[in-house]
């Protein structure tokens, strides 16, 4: 991750300078860099387009590249294309080996100061991201050594150590999620899992326990259970407690994430080309380790409870079978039609245990849930069930500000029908058409009346093509919307 340091200097001996610039107003207070601009500017060769990215060399001695970074119209700018256009600029830092970086601050007129530095931040770090460790003949950049400036009169004069520390806390609890989800399943299994998050509670500050199977058969997790019961593996609850509200201990934010660290689909197997990427089905455990990590260093002021029911879903003597009527911990009897949606059934019990053993009185699961979900939205937006408008106000505000797109799918009653069984109280698929939303309700069936926000993360949870600050493999999707929406709450109060 790069040094940053935000303050209201100018160009001090950097080896490369950044200069943001808007479309209509190609200036800047240079005098030699701004004559070259205008060289650049009559012959088109540089407009300021958003997005058009231009590097020269020479103009300076010292400087070695000079990089001219369009951003379009200042009304057009928001966060989430500050975000991307500096993504996009960090592969030039990488590629031009930049160790002394200067950044002329950006000011627009529709973001404040603070969120501006924080775009900036994020969208350079975000978009520096590598998962090489199984390549031997990796390079090895010490990015120690890279120091990145954001400066400019455009700045006040102030400290924005705090700013830059909470941007590099997210960054880093993405890259968290983001390294659990590309690990294979050979590596990360529900104890390796568990291992991970438990070292993630000592250094981010929260209360973890770690359930055996033994007490998960005392709890009768039984549809849980059933889901990992054919692997070596044996399954997991992990529970993350962080409690950072203690006057209002009867208020407790549940976050329950789809632990799968393996799918294969079990006896409804999947195809090949469906089963190369299951190593990421954990992607919502890996979300909700990376959002309470994010919230407990930051000592936001809320309670949170956040629990993983891990397990594998593979073939063997003692797998469940299509057509078995399994058991849940709330009582519900369950008639399995497709093993491969087994992702519903572990997080029927995670929600039943943080009601009834955490007593969560909110709930927001996140899952890898259903490959329907990308049929409906494509590969990078959340498919999202709720049964609390008031509650998906609160979350829509987040990835506003986030910029993670996120959809919510209507939840009309009838739906309800389509996951009904005729020998047991619900079956475990309802048909292709709207799989994301009976996938949803199915979880809606154990919420006990709680406020509810259901987030499919099937598509942006991990990704085969890259986009300006997500390189390919796992994104650590929801990551920053959950932290947000946390400290919205946290500020709140
Ligand atoms: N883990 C998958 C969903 C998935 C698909 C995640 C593609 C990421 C990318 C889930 O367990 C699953 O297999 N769902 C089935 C449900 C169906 C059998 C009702 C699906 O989507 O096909
Ligand atoms: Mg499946
Ligand atoms: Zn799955």
């Amino acid at each position: 991750m790069y040094n940053f340091l935000v303050k209201d200097t100018t160009i001090e001996n950097a080896d490369m300078i950044i200069v943001p610039l808007f479309e209509d107003n190609l200036n800047f207070r240079d005098e030699e860099i701004n004559r070259k601009l205008k060289r650049l500017e009559r012959r088109e060769l540089f407009n300021g387009d958003f997005g058009e990215i231009l590097n020269i060399t020479g103009v300076k001695d010292e400087i070695q590249n000079i990089i001219f970074l369009g951003l379009g119209e200042d009304e057009k700018l928001n966060k989430e294309r500050l975000r991307r256009v500096f993504g996009k600029v960090q592969k030039y830092i990488e590629s031009l080996k930049g160790k002394k970086i200067f950044i002329e601050f950006v000011k627009s007129k529709n973001i404040s100061i603070e969120d501006s530095v924080r775009a900036m931040i994020e969208g350079l770090s975000l978009s520096n991201y590598k998962f090489n460790k199984y390549k031997s003949d990796r390079e090895k950049i010490d990015e120690t050594d890279v120091s990145i400036t954001i400066g400019g009169h455009n700045l006040e004069h102030k400290d924005y150590s705090d700013i830059v520390e909470e941007s590099k806390i997210l960054v880093e609890t993405v890259f968290n999620a983001r390294d659990l989800v590309n690990e294979p399943s050979n590596v990360i299994y529900p104890e390796t899992l568990a291992e991970e998050a438990v070292k993630f509670s000592k250094r981010y500050g929260f209360e973890i326990e770690i359930i055996n199977h033994k007490k998960i058969e005392e709890l009768q997790m039984n549809s849980f259970l059933a889901v990992g019961k054919s692997s070596i593996h044996k399954p997991k609850v992990i529970v993350m407690r962080y409690f950072g509200d203690k006057d209002n201990l009867d208020q407790k934010l549940g976050l329950i994430g789809k632990g799968l660290t393996y799918d294969s689909g079990g006896y409804s197997l999947k195809p090949s080309n469906s089963m190369v990427d299951m190593k990421s089905d954990m992607g919502g455990a890996a979300t909700v380790i990376g959002a309470i990590s994010a919230i407990a260093k930051r000592k936001l002021k809320i309670n949170v409870v956040a629990v993983v029911a891990a397990c594998e879903n593979v073939i063997g003597n003692e797998a469940y079978k299509p057509g078995d009527i399994i058991s849940s911990m709330a009582g519900k009897n369950i008639e399995i039609l497709n093993t491969d949606a087994e992702g519903r059934l572990t997080m029927i019990d995670a929600v039943t245990y943080a009601i009834r053993e955490e007593h969560i009185t909110e709930i927001i699961d996140v899952a890898t849930l259903t490959g329907a979900a990308l049929v409906a939205l494509g590969n990078d937006v959340t498919a999202v069930v709720t049964n609390n408008d008031s509650f998906y106000k609160e979350l829509e505000k987040a990835f506003t500000s986030t910029g993670e797109k996120m959809w919510n799918l209507p939840n009309f009653d009838d739906y309800k029908t389509l996951i009904k069984s005729d020998i047991a109280d619900l079956k475990n698929t309802g048909g292709r058409y709207g799989g994301t939303i009976t996938a949803g309700l199915f979880v809606g069936e154990f919420v006990e009346n709680k406020p509810w926000l259901h987030l499919d993360i099937a598509g942006p949870a991990y990704i085969t093509v890259p986009w300006d600050y997500c390189p390919k493999g796992g994104t650590g999707a929801g990551v920053r919307t959950l932290y947000e929406l946390a400290k919205n709450r946290s500020e709140d109060r």
